[in-house]
């Protein structure tokens, strides 16, 4: 859900590597802290001075701490780039939080929760969140090979249980993640799910197939993050709606998808 938001001088408490992909960047902010919700988002300024990269980089919030938040990303170009070479102790600016987070008001005692790709990076916060409210979590994690998946241990460590989907077999199933969703909704389930968007469109298919309940969370070009560009308009039921600003986080019945493919 949306609440306030404001422009945070935050100070870096780490900025780790954590595979040959990933890094998380640790700000502490008593604000940030307080206000974000699970499936929220940031607008971070990689460089302490100057213009370069002009625009902010959205990033979702990973994990939300009692200090601060954590910040997972992937070293992608010249404003990861420069993330990546910031120092503990340095202050970064930070807008945020962003978006409206995922609605954890009405979810059923299963849940099972799908993460394509990057997807990963504002799926491990709702995980804590959802397992505090006692649910049974099914974690179904898919990359494209062994080397980009992270977080299993932390994972399994919170009480989910972890499925693995790789695009070439190197671990868990060979193929697409989406293909382990049917096999898992026994009954009433919430399914929660960030990734591609082929993946997303497949959890919308199988969720409506199976009349259960899903929420995505679309992870479209970002410009401004405040709903001020129009760049980020998805079709929705209701007509176009920002993914920054009326999401990211949607109910999957909203979207208006193109025919999908379900595994
Ligand atoms: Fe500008 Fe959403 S990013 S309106």
């Amino acid at each position: 859900m949306a609440g306030k938001k404001k422009v945070t001088s935050a100070r870096i408490i780490s900025n780790k590597k954590i595979t040959s992909f990933h890094r998380v960047m640790k700000v502490e902010s008593s604000f940030l802290a307080a206000s974000s919700r699970p499936g929220q988002f940031i607008n971070i300024k990689p460089a302490e001075k100057g213009t370069v990269p002009l625009l902010r980089i959205p990033l979702g919030i990973h994990k939300i701490n009692k200090k601060g938040i954590s910040l997972l990303y992937k070293v992608v170009g010249e404003g990861t780039k420069i993330l990546s070479e910031r120092k503990k102790g340095e202050r970064i600016s930070i807008l945020g939080p962003l978006g409206k987070g995922f609605d954890l008001d009405r979810i059923e005692e299963k849940v099972i929760i799908v993460s394509g790709g990057h997807g990963i990076a504002p799926l491990f916060a709702l995980s804590e969140e959802v397992i505090k409210k006692r649910k049974d979590v099914t974690f179904l994690l898919g990359s494209a090979t062994k080397s980009h998946i992270t977080c299993v241990k932390e994972l399994k460590k919170l009480g989910a249980e972890v499925k693995i989907a790789t695009d070439d077999g190197s671990s868990g199933k060979k193929g697409l993640v989406t293909c382990l969703l049917p096999g898992q909704i026994k009954g009433k389930v919430t399914i929660f799910a960030c990734g591609p968007k082929p993946m997303l469109r497949a959890v919308s298919a199988i969720s409506k197939k199976y009349k259960v309940n899903a929420q995505v969370s679309l992870d479209e070009y970002m410009a401004c993050g405040i709903g001020a560009c129009l760049g980020c308009a998805v079709r929705t039921k209701d007509g176009y709606k920002m993914v920054c600003k009326d999401g990211p986080v949607f109910d999957s019945r909203e979207i208006e998808w193109p025919p999908a493919k379900m595994c």
